[in-house]
C-alpha cells in the first residue's frame, strides 16, 4: 500500500520530482528555479493533461512537470486528477518514489484531495494478469507532498482506498464475485474494521417476506444473499443515515436476456452494493458522530428453469405487489425490498445508489449520474456534496402524475417497467412507492457512470467508484 505523506523544507532523496501547476503559474520560486527552467525548455503553459520530463542534470531528480489546467472555484478536482494522473504515469515508468510540489500551496481540503488522487491512479485491476515481460509498470511505494496538512492527507489516503475496494469488487468478474463472495466481503470488512453485519441467506431472505430479491436471484446456481452493515458512533448519534446499494453480481437480463453487447460490462452491476461496502470501510475509519447503515441486496440475474418470468407478480417487504413486464428490470425489484427494509430502520435519511436504465446512459452521457429526489433540502445537500467531491450529478424529480401512469398495473399495484420514455424517472417512481413517504430519500441512478473504458483524471481504466466520494463528502456535511 502506498504511503502518503507531508514534508516540508528539504525534500526527501527521490528519482523524480513531480511540479503541478495552473494556466498561468508563476513558477520563478519554485524548486530553486529548476521547475522554471524546465518549464521555459518546453514552452509548458500549464494546459491539462500536459506532461513534460526534464532528465536530471546532476544526478538529482528528474522534474516533472504536470498541467492543472485553469484554476476554478472548486480546485480539489484538478489536483486530485492531477495527482492521479502522475502516479499512474510515474508508476508505467516504472518510479516508485516521488516528491510532489504545489506552487499554490495546499490546504486541508487540497491535502486530502491530492492524498485520494494518489491512491486512486496507484490503483490497477491486476489480479488476473500475468505480467507482460519488458513492462516496467509498478505501484509507488511513497509520495511525499510538500507543504500539506497530514491529518487532511490521511483522510484522503481513507477515502482513497474506499474507491479502490469498491472498484476492485466491481471490477471482480461475475465468476468471482457471488451473491455469496460479496456477502462474505462484506464480513470480511466488518470484522476488520469493527462494524456489525448480519447476512441473510435464500431461506432467511424469504422467510423475511424479501420475496422480491428472492424472485430475482432464484434462476441463479448461486442464489441471493441480503446484507445490512451498521456503524454506530461511541457517543450518542447525531442523526441515522441508510445507504442502499444495488447488488446484482451479473445482470443477463434473465429470461429477457441482453444482446452480446448489452451484456459486456454487466458484472458491474453490483457498482452500488460495492460501493455502500466501501462507504461503511471508510465510515468506520473516519468515526463520524453519525449511525450509518449499510444495505446491499445481493443476486445474479440469470435465465434459468427457475428463473422468474415476464407477467410473474411478487410481493415485496412493504406488501406492495408488482408484476414483471421485464426480468431485465431486475435492479429495481430487488431495490423494492432493501428500501422497504431501510424504511423500517427510521431513519433520518436513504440514499440509494444503483446501475438502474439505461435510460440514464441516454440522458446524461458518461460523466454525470442522475439524482432522483423529491426533498429539497436532501437533494441541495446531495448536489453541494457532489460538487465539492468532484462527482457530477443532474437532479430530477419524480412529481410528474400523468408519467407516473406508465408504471400502474392492471393485475398488480405496480408494473416493473414504465416502457419507453422517461425510463431513469419512472424508475425512480417505482423505487419511490417501497420508501416511507416520511423519511428524505434520494436515489442516485449511476448507471452511465459506473465504468470507463480508458483512464483520465483520477479515474483509471475500468469501475469508477461513482458515488463514493459524494456520499462520505454528505455524511462530512451533516
Ligand atoms: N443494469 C441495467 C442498467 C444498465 C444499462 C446499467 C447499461 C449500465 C449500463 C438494468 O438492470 C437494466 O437492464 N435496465 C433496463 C430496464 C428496462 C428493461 C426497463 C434498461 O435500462 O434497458
Ligand atoms: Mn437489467
Ligand atoms: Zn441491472
Amino acid at each position: 500500500m502506498m504511503n502518503v505523506e507531508v514534508f516540508s523544507g528539504d525534500a526527501p532523496v527521490v528519482p523524480a520530482v513531480a511540479v503541478l501547476y495552473y494556466e498561468g503559474q508563476d513558477m520563478s520560486k519554485i524548486w530553486g528555479g529548476a521547475a522554471e527552467t524546465a518549464a521555459r525548455h518546453f514552452g509548458a503553459i500549464g494546459r491539462k493533461n500536459e506532461w513534460f520530463r526534464f532528465p536530471s542534470l546532476d544526478g538529482g531528480a528528474e522534474v516533472f512537470l504536470v498541467g492543472l489546467g485553469k484554476k476554478k472555484d472548486v480546485p480539489t478536482g484538478a489536483v486530485r486528477d492531477g495527482v492521479a494522473e502522475t502516479v499512474r504515469r510515474l508508476g508505467a515508468l516504472g518510479i516508485a518514489q516521488a516528491a510532489v510540489i504545489f506552487p499554490d500551496g495546499l490546504d486541508e481540503d487540497l491535502s486530502a484531495a491530492a492524498a485520494e488522487g494518489a491512491v486512486l491512479g496507484n490503483y490497477r485491476f491486476d489480479r488476473f494478469r500475468t505480467p507482460k515481460e519488458g513492462d516496467r509498470t509498478v505501484p509507488m511505494e511513497s509520495l511525499f507532498l510538500m507543504g500539506g496538512h497530514q491529518s487532511a492527507v490521511d483522510r484522503g489516503v481513507i477515502l482513497g482506498r474506499a474507491q479502490t475496494e469498491a472498484r476492485d469488487l466491481a471490477n471482480r468478474p461475475g465468476n468471482d464475485i457471488t451473491p455469496q463472495t460479496l456477502a462474505e466481503r462484506a464480513q470480511k470488512i466488518a470484522e476488520e474494521t469493527g462494524l456489525e453485519c448480519e447476512i441473510w441467506d435464500e431461506t432467511k431472505i424469504q422467510a423475511e417476506g424479501m420475496s422480491a430479491l428472492w424472485h430475482v436471484g432464484k434462476g441463479s446456481q448461486t442464489p441471493p444473499r441480503f446484507i445490512h452493515m451498521i456503524y454506530r458512533p461511541k457517543e450518542r448519534a447525531k442523526k441515522k443515515v441508510v445507504f442502499v446499494g444495488k447488488g446484482i453480481t451479473f445482470d443477463s437480463g434473465g429470461l429477457c436476456i441482453k444482446n452480446r453487447v448489452g451484456i459486456r460490462t454487466m458484472k458491474c452491476d453490483k457498482t452500488g452494493g460495492c460501493n455502500v461496502l466501501a462507504i461503511m470501510k471508510a465510515v468506520a475509519a473516519l468515526t463520524p458522530d453519525i449511525e450509518v447503515h449499510g444495505v446491499v441486496g445481493a443476486a445474479e440475474n440469470m435465465p434459468d428453469g427457475a428463473a422468474y418470468r415476464p407477467d410473474d407478480i411478487v410481493r415485496a417487504k412493504n406488501g406492495k405487489t408488482i408484476e414483471i413486464v421485464n426480468t431485465d428490470a431486475e435492479g429495481r425489484v430487488t431495490l423494492a425490498d432493501s428500501l422497504s427494509f431501510a424504511s423500517e430502520l427510521q431513519p433520518d435519511v436513504i440514499v440509494d445508489m444503483a446501475t438502474l436504465t439505461g435510460a440514464a446512459v441516454t440522458a446524461l452521457g458518461n460523466y454525470t449520474a442522475g439524482l432522483l429526489c423529491d426533498h429539497d433540502d436532501l437533494s441541495r445537500a446531495i448536489m453541494d456534496a457532489g460538487c465539492r467531491a468532484g462527482e457530477r450529478f443532474h437532479h430530477f424529480t419524480m412529481d410528474d402524475d400523468k408519467l407516473r401512469e406508465q408504471i400502474d398495473s392492471p393485475v398488480a399495484d405496480l408494473l416493473n417497467s414504465g416502457g419507453p420514455g422517461g425510463g431513469m424517472i419512472t424508475a425512480g417512481m417505482f423505487l419511490k412507492e417501497f420508501v416511507n413517504p416520511d423519511i428524505p430519500w434520494a436515489h442516485l441512478d449511476i448507471a452511465a457512470v459506473d465504468f470507463y473504458e480508458k483512464p483520465f483524471g483520477c479515474y483509471g481504466k475500468g469501475a469508477s467508484a461513482f458515488g463514493v466520494r459524494t456520499c462520505l463528502e454528505y455524511i462530512r456535511s451533516l
